[in-house]
């Protein structure tokens, strides 16, 4: 990465105003879209993400006071642990995930006794783009970077994870923290949740764009309806397995077993399978599709993840239904979906290139006369992978 970056610069300028003495080391980690493959990522499935452009960026030192200190520019907000065992949960939401994965590093080893650490970004907290396991990435990568402690790539996702199961109360999967850490800065990534594996899944070049248009429904995950998604699913599978199918997870499943449980499952769980099941498979037939150059195929399957989600799961809302509908609907869109944790959130639309403008526009204006909205369109581009390093002129090369 290329030290030399808006993110990068702010966050060291502001860490030498707050703490007083310049940042040893830097870390940066992107935000996310996912192109499909929803809600299967806490049973064992697939998803199929694209790393961002915008992310989070950390500047780190050893602190001259004992315990961590955190400040956060984007909130103009400090936040402190004078002690290790105090309480994560009492620190302001974007420093739980800092700190969570502090004190659980230090937990697993990582020799850290001071710590100062500023965060900036260009992704907003809550927009739906992960900007928490951003966060967590950013802040796991630039700890390793300062105190040499190693990790593998798998055991910095899952100590992500934990932090927010622990410290922010969502009990999720772990596509963001993978996305977030392993994405590479073209293409799509395919996250293998059950054995936590990435692989990247290139495409023709200059075929298609992508767009993320936001609903302006915003959603905390934590209020939202995701943990009783989670935990349906969990019910569903216990339900299937009663049935006599060995499956570790809803990933081990497939249609051939889940069919003949239509009416013999409660038809709430037997909905929520259906989903998970379905999307596993689309998210490998959109792979081959992408690989193959068949946009249009992949295209018809994120609208057809969208339906399931909506219809199915019931993670969606109805204004993100209307406008992930305006969006299917438009000259030279090839699909578009729901993505995410839903229950509000961003629509991603694959568009043609030459057309993405006035897409964006169209969409926009539906915005603007039936939601009164201004919608934030962003159109995805060259990912900025997740790094971390000395900072320049730190004097530690
Ligand atoms: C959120 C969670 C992920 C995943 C998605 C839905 O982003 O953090 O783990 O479950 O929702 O696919």
């Amino acid at each position: 990465m290329n030290t030399d970056h808006p993110v990068l610069n702010a966050v060291s300028r502001q860490f030498q105003l707050s703490f007083g003495h310049p940042a040893s080391h830097l870390g940066w980690a992107p935000g996310r879209v996912n192109l499909i493959g929803d809600h299967t990522d806490y049973q064992g499935g697939f998803a199929l993400p694209m790393g961002l452009h915008l992310g989070v960026g950390i500047a780190a030192g050893v602190g001259a006071e004992p315990g961590l200190r955190l400040y956060a520019s984007s909130y103009h907000e400090t936040a402190q642990l004078t002690t290790w065992n105090s309480d994560v949960t009492r620190l302001p939401g974007w420093a739980r995930y800092v700190a969570g994965v502090v004190v659980l590093s230090r937990q697993k080893g990582c020799p850290v006794d001071t710590l100062d650490l500023a965060i900036d970004g260009d992704l907003n907290q809550g927009s739906g783009l992960s900007s928490s396991a951003a966060i967590s990435v950013a802040t796991a990568l630039v700890l390793q970077a300062l105190t040499g402690w190693q990790q593998t790539a798998a055991e910095t996702c899952l100590l992500c994870q934990e932090v927010e199961h622990r410290f922010a109360g969502v009990q999720c999967g772990i596509m963001d923290q993978m996305a977030s850490r392993l994405c590479p800065a073209s293409g799509a990534v395919l996250v293998d949740s059950r054995n936590i594996k990435a692989s990247p899944v290139r495409m023709p070049p200059g075929q298609v764009e992508f767009l993320v248009v936001e609903s302006g429904v915003s959603r905390s995950l934590s209020e939202s309806g995701y943990n009783d998604r989670r935990e349906e699913s969990a019910q569903a599978l216990a339900a299937i397995q009663d049935h006599g199918i060995e499956a570790e997870d809803l990933r081990g499943v497939n249609q051939k077993q889940l069919e003949p449980l239509l009416g013999k499952l409660p038809t709430l769980l037997y909905r929520r399978a259906r989903h998970i099941v379905t999307e596993n498979h689309r998210v490998l037939d959109t792979c081959r599709a992408l690989q193959g150059g068949d946009f249009a195929t992949a295209g018809e399957l994120m609208t057809q993840s969208h339906k399931s989600l909506r219809d199915d799961y019931e993670s969606s809302h109805p204004r993100v239904d209307q406008l992930a509908e305006w969006a299917q609907k438009a000259r030279s869109v090839l699909g578009a979906r729901i993505t995410g944790g839903g229950f509000g959130g961003n629509v991603v639309v694959m568009v043609e290139p030459d057309a993405t403008d006035r897409v964006a526009d169209k969409l926009k204006h539906d915005c603007r006369q039936h939601f009164d909205h201004d919608p934030t369109v962003l159109k995805i581009s060259t990912a900025l992978p997740a790094w971390s390093g000395e900072a320049a002129g730190s004097g530690n090369a």
